[in-house]
């Protein structure tokens, strides 16, 4: 018998209710408008099938895109301490939005910053 997943805990649709919540904070912030495009609808779809196969669900990510290699498919984009702590605020809010439960909520948001840290590439400006 297989164990219950995160993915299975959270359902494909409150994943797809989180996503959709963070990508319109994401379009907000003033951090992060400079380096996403306009029409967030493409990287929204691609974050919903990578957090599915993150969370332990089908491996829609790869099986689309290929080996997720997340790091390398941000470095093209210059993203700072500031910019990650910005992606964590919008993630958090999204959890609220949604009304992730308690145990499940900090587990999955502390895996998310150590993986948002793991994608910093760019000190921030030294002012
Ligand atoms: C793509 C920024 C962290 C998952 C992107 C893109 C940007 C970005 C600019 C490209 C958008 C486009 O032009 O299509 C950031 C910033 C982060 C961050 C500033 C802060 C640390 C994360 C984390 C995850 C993640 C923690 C996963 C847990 C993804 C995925 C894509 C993506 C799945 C789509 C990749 C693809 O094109 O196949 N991100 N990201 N990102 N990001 Fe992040």
């Amino acid at each position: 018998e297989k164990r219950a997943t995160p993915y299975d805990a959270i359902g494909a649709e409150t994943l797809s209710m989180l996503v959709d919540a963070f990508y319109s904070r994401v379009g907000k912030h003033p951090d992060l408008i400079p380096i996403f495009p306009d029409d967030l609808s493409d990287v929204a779809r691609k974050q919903k099938q990578f957090l599915t196969q993150y969370l332990g669900g089908p491996p829609l990510y790869t099986e689309e895109h290929g080996h997720p290699m997340m790091r390398a498919r941000h470095l093209p984009h210059i993203i700072t301490p500031q910019r990650a702590k910005a992606w964590l605020t919008c993630m958090s809010q999204a959890m609220d939005e949604v009304g992730l439960e308690d145990m499940f909520r900090e587990q999955f948001f502390a895996r998310l910053a150590l993986t948002a840290k793991h994608m910093v590439n760019t000190p921030n400006e030294i002012k």
